[in-house]
């Protein structure tokens, strides 16, 4: 049977007091309408439709051609959305997935539960409901003598009697296409607020005799639909709860999953263990074996197996095998640092690749560079890559070793095997296995320090003679 999937996504979301539209409020470092587009498409729905009002350019930005799209110029209910999408589904014979843009963490397999029963049940319409404590809010079910769900109330049209129902609709459905569109056209607007609800199609189908079923969900938050920034911190929390899980049941080790935030689509390998205070965001990529954390802030970046990164924040960083980083590193984009490097404290990488055994211990800058293999840079050693106009290159050969507090001005090269002197401030190249040295030379003066001691004693005894003459 085809599947096909819409997604309600053009209202303005004013309860979230916000000039970004509902829809693209992040969860999890991803947008709601993202995660909601996932879920179809993990279901292999064959056409998805986002229905786009408010935003719609950047809702359409956002998703590229993950989705086709229907515009709905003014937000006369979600009845009126699912509407939208006649003239693109309205031909077509199936199923079709009805989800709100706001409930991102509806998931594969209830969705995926949700059509089973639709179609064992040979039913019109499937709801996806939950049972809830505090169901205020919500859209209720209201079934009949014989459990069958006979229409849905809204929380402002709710009689007393209604409004201690606890099942509540989650805003997902899957409606057999044909009787969908059928049933919208008599959809009507006379409401409390006078909206053309989707709602009404459930009462429509089952007062035609239609079979109209109920899923009722186990696990309640995956009915969370985010209205507000109350509830949109309920989800961080849901999908952060399910995220760590996934993980740990991969194989990964999560010391404190309370104090561990990994976004969505962070892929991390099997035996790494994560520890408290570590963030996770992007498309970051963790191989097998590796510690992160504590307290790593990590995105973007790709780190092959056995890296160890500790109290440090990489951006758009890639880190090879063996690698460690930190404490108080800082890797920025275009670090790309070969295998078993070492880098230290307080360490800056910036656009530089690094081959091989390089170790950069403590308080270096390495800014537009390419470092050969087995390069040791000393303490405080940088690349002065940047003259107020121009970012310049350095290059390092293989073996060469920088030495400490070096300044290594750029455009400049430095050979293989080359040794440059601590302390030195290099302008010109130096040649393979060649010394440079680049500073003053020291002048001692024998036993001075006396005769130096002995200057400013007589100079203090002077001053506080004349003190006592005033
Ligand atoms: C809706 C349901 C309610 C359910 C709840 C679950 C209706 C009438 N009510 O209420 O039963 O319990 O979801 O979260 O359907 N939208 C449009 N165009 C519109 C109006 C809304 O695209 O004209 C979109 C919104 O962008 C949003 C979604 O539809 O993503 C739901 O709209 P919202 O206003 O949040 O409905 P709820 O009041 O939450
Ligand atoms: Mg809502």
């Amino acid at each position: 049977m085809k599947i096909m999937g819409i997604v309600l996504a053009a209202g303005q979301g004013k309860r979230m007091k916000s000039k970004l539209y509902k829809v693209l409020h992040k969860v999890c470092g991803k947008p709601m309408v993202g995660h909601v587009v996932s879920a179809l498409e993990s279901i292999d729905a064959a056409r998805r439709v986002v229905i786009v009002g408010h935003g719609a350019d950047a809702v359409k930005a956002y998703l590229g051609d993950r989705a086709e799209y229907a515009l709905q110029e003014q937000q006369l209910g979600t009845g009126h959305a699912v509407l939208q999408a006649r003239e693109l589904l309205g031909e077509e014979e199936g199923i079709t997935v009805v989800i709100c843009g706001d409930t991102p963490l509806v998931s594969e397999e209830t969705l995926q539960s949700m059509i089973r029963l639709h179609q064992e049940k040979g039913a019109a319409a499937t709801m996806l409901t939950a049972l809830l404590d505090n169901p205020h809010g919500y859209g209720r079910i209201v079934r009949d003598e014989r459990g069958f769900v006979s229409r849905v109330v809204e929380e402002k049209d709710c009689s007393e009697n209604e409004r201690l129902i606890k099942e509540i609709n989650t805003g997902t459905y899957c409606f057999d296409n044909q009787k969908l569109f059928a049933a919208l056209a008599e959809v009507k607007n006379d409401n409390a607020q006078q909206e053309y609800y989707i709602t009404d199609v459930i009462g429509i189908l089952a007062g035609q005799g239609e079979i109209v079923e109920g899923f009722c969900l186990q696990e309640a938050t995956e009915s969370i639909g985010v209205n507000d920034r109350v509830a949109l911190a309920q989800a961080e929390q849901a999908m952060k709860q399910r995220i760590n899980r996934r993980h740990m049941l991969a194989g990964v080790t999560i010391i404190d999953p309370a104090s561990t935030y990994i976004e969505a689509d962070v892929v991390i390998g099997s035996d790494t263990i994560v520890y408290p205070g570590t963030v996770l965001r992007g498309a970051t990529v963790i191989g097998e074996g590796c510690t992160i954390g504590p307290n790593a802030d990590i995105a973007d970046s790709k780190l092959a197996d056995n890296v160890a990164v500790k109290h440090s924040v990489l951006q758009g960083a890639i880190v090879g095998p063996g690698t460690s980083v930190g404490p108080f590193a800082y890797l920025r984009p275009g670090a790309d640092l070969g295998a078993n490097v070492k880098i230290g404290d307080f360490v800056e990488i910036k656009n530089a690749r690094l081959g091989d055994d390089v170790k950069v211990s403590h308080l270096s800058y390495i800014g537009d560079a390419v470092i050969g293999r087995n390069v040791n840079f000393g303490c405080g050693a940088i690349t002065v890559n940047y003259d107020g106009f121009n970012k310049q290159l350095t290059e390092v050969g293989d073996d060469a070793f920088i030495g400490s507090n070096v300044n290594l001005i750029a455009p400049v090269k430095i050979g293989q095997g080359a040794y440059v002197v601590a302390g030195s401030t290099i302008t010109h190249n130096v040649e393979a296995n060649d010394m440079a040295i680049a500073r003053e030379r020291q002048v001692n003066k024998p036993g001075y320090a006396e005769k130096l001691r002995g200057k400013f004693a007589a100079k203090k005894q002077q001053r506080e003679q004349q003190r006592e003459q005033q």
